[in-house]
């Protein structure tokens, strides 16, 4: 087995790769369920133990070695190769036609001018996080799955293994924010954060790595549901117009108690049933509760006097209604053809 798995080193480091199709090719027969590594990692579970470390240890490093030949390709073998690029380097420098906003940039000045105008204030924090503004003030239990190396990007960690509130990680929410704005503001708290957020999802036309969300937050003595509601429909009719109903349909987040997830009647049928709508009639578009007195009481808010919502929504997913872009890559692939579509006041 160890004189396989170094033929296969060699085999790996002397290869290349001409295009995306041969790039493909290489990813299933390494790396898809049923391919050489997998197989590799099957047979070695099969091993006595007295072999298994040496062999591991090899297997490991082969497994690494094809996760950077991959990489490697895929960043400088493009989706759309013959696309004007923001970086081409032979694009004309003069004379230079005016830029566009992103469309991520537009409807996150949409979502920020509405509640605005309802005396939110804007607040942002870092994208480098701690674990503890991420995850343990907004009580995630130590063993909570959301921490799971599957979906964090870990920049730094403590113990391995163990999740620890002093490791430093790519924030996998906005609802950090709220921690870090509740250390700073004594109530009355009413404030939207906006920003990038990352998790390790392999990506594709419906999922990313990195995406946008604007998180809310409101605290003060007496705020209830009721104000939640009205808070939250007041924004989807500004949003999706005036017509736009919302229900609420309960839900699980660490961070609020009772938690709630918001439906908008469909924006393209209106409610009838469409192929967008998956034929419900109804759009879902953000997280939401009452905040969850642990959580008031790790940043130091006294729970018996105060009480507050929270909401949190993705900007993707309403930008690719807005103007139906149906692959969340575009967002990211700076292809001109794209990007000069988009034209706003925001
Ligand atoms: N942080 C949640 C997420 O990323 C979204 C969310 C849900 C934020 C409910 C909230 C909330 O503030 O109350 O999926």
């Amino acid at each position: 087995m160890l004189e396989k798995i170094d033929r296969l080193l060699s085999l790996i480091s002397e290869l290349s790769v001409k295009d995306i199709q041969e790039l493909e090719t290489f990813r299933i027969r390494y790396m898809s369920k049923k391919g050489i590594i997998s197989e590799l990692f099957e047979e070695f579970r099969q091993m006595p133990a007295s072999e298994k470390k040496e062999i591991g240890r090899k297997l490991n490093i082969l497994k690494q070695s094809v996760i950077e030949k991959y990489d490697s390709y895929k960043d400088s073998l493009s989706l759309l190769p013959s696309s004007p690029r923001l970086n081409d380097p032979s694009r004309p420098s003069f004379p230079c036609s005016l830029g566009t906003r992103h469309p991520i940039s537009i409807v996150r000045g949409e979502i920020i001018s509405i509640f605005e105008r309802i005396g939110f204030s804007v607040s942002e924090g870092p994208e480098i996080e701690s674990d503890d503004n991420n995850f343990t003030r907004l009580n995630f239990a130590p063993e909570h799955p959301a921490r799971d190396m599957q979906d964090t990007f870990y920049i730094s960690r403590i113990s391995a293994g163990d999740s620890n509130p002093g490791d430093i990680l790519l924030r996998t929410h906005t609802s950090s924010v709220q921690v870090r704005v509740m250390q700073k503001q004594k109530p009355p708290i009413r404030t939207i954060s906006p920003g990038r957020v990352f998790r390790n999802e392999a990506i594709s036309a419906r999922a990313h790595c990195i995406f946008h969300q604007v998180e809310g937050l409101y605290i003060d003595e007496n705020v209830s549901f009721a104000d939640l509601k009205q808070t939250l429909l007041f924004f989807a009719r500004e949003m999706y117009g005036e017509k736009t109903e919302i229900r609420f349909r309960p839900s699980y987040f660490p961070f609020t108690e009772p938690s709630g997830e918001m439906d908008v009647s469909c924006t393209i049928c209106g409610g009838k049933g469409c192929n967008v709508c998956k034929y419900t009639g109804w759009l879902e578009v953000l997280g939401c509760g009452m905040v969850h007195p642990a959580v008031l009481e790790a940043s130091n808010i006294d729970s018996t006097k105060y009480t507050g919502f929270a909401f949190g929504m993705g900007i993707e997913r309403p930008a690719m209604l807005k103007y139906q872009v149906n692959d969340l890559r575009m967002y990211y692939e700076n292809d001109l053809r794209f990007l000069e579509q988009f034209r706003s006041a925001f």
